[in-house]
């Protein structure tokens, strides 16, 4: 498990992701493995933003997919137990460059070349089209875990709660250290964009 000593040998600046997730009202994230909601605007949000990149995901998050990548993404499964999905990528993704399972080290190590490769890890390429740019997608344990890494956090708040048991540690992370700026708003849903300042 990774602790603060570990996070401090790493330099922040040299590892640089965006993340993406959607919370109720109250920071609820799930109910019972699953988002308690359908909202299309952000769904519609979430695949414009993530298509032709890389998502990083927690193993949970991966059950809760129902075990498949996201299609026209890298997919990467951060777990600690890889044994267990030895044959995944040989039974479930037809191209087996598109799923990865990785432990947290190779996880940093992933991240570090595709960083080094692509130089740039924002939303620079309007098109957002097979750019590379990485985005942790999820859950709360994996956002907790990449939080010193994020510069941009694509954050929807849904107006509603839904008695979830899955939360975000919104405490954590702190929105007083970054910018905020609303991109999208109606009556349901309100899509912030957060920068590390
Ligand atoms: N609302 C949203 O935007 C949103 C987005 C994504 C997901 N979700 C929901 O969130 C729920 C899951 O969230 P969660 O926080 O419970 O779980 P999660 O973050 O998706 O996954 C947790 C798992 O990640 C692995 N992991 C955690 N720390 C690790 C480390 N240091 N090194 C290697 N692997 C590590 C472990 O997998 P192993 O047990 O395999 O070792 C752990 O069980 C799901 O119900 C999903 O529907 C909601």
């Amino acid at each position: 498990m990774i602790n603060e000593i570990e996070i401090d040998k790493i330099n922040v600046n040299a590892i640089k992701v965006n993340a993406i997730m959607a919370t109720d009202k109250n920071g609820g994230i799930a109910k019972n493995g699953l988002m308690p909601w359908h909202n299309k605007t952000d769904l519609l949000f979430f695949k414009k933003k993530t298509i032709g990149n890389i998502v990083i995901m927690g193993s949970k998050t991966f059950e809760s997919l129902n075990f498949k990548p996201l299609p026209n993404r890298i997919n990467v499964v951060l777990t600690n137990n890889k044994d267990k999905y030895f044959n995944y990528n040989d039974s479930i993704s037809k191209n087996k460059n598109n799923l990865f399972f990785l432990n947290y080290d190779e996880a940093i190590d992933f991240i570090k070349k595709n960083n080094n490769e692509n130089n740039e890890n924002n939303e620079t390429n309007k098109t957002n089209k097979n750019n590379n740019n990485i985005f942790i997608i999820g859950g709360a344990q994996i956002i907790d875990l990449f939080l010193p890494y994020i510069k941009i956090f694509w954050l929807t708040i849904l107006q509603d709660s839904y008695d979830c048991d899955t939360f975000l540690n919104l405490q954590k992370i702190d929105f007083a250290k970054w910018t905020e700026e609303i991109i999208y708003t109606d009556e349901k849903i309100i899509i912030h964009k957060h920068t590390i300042l």
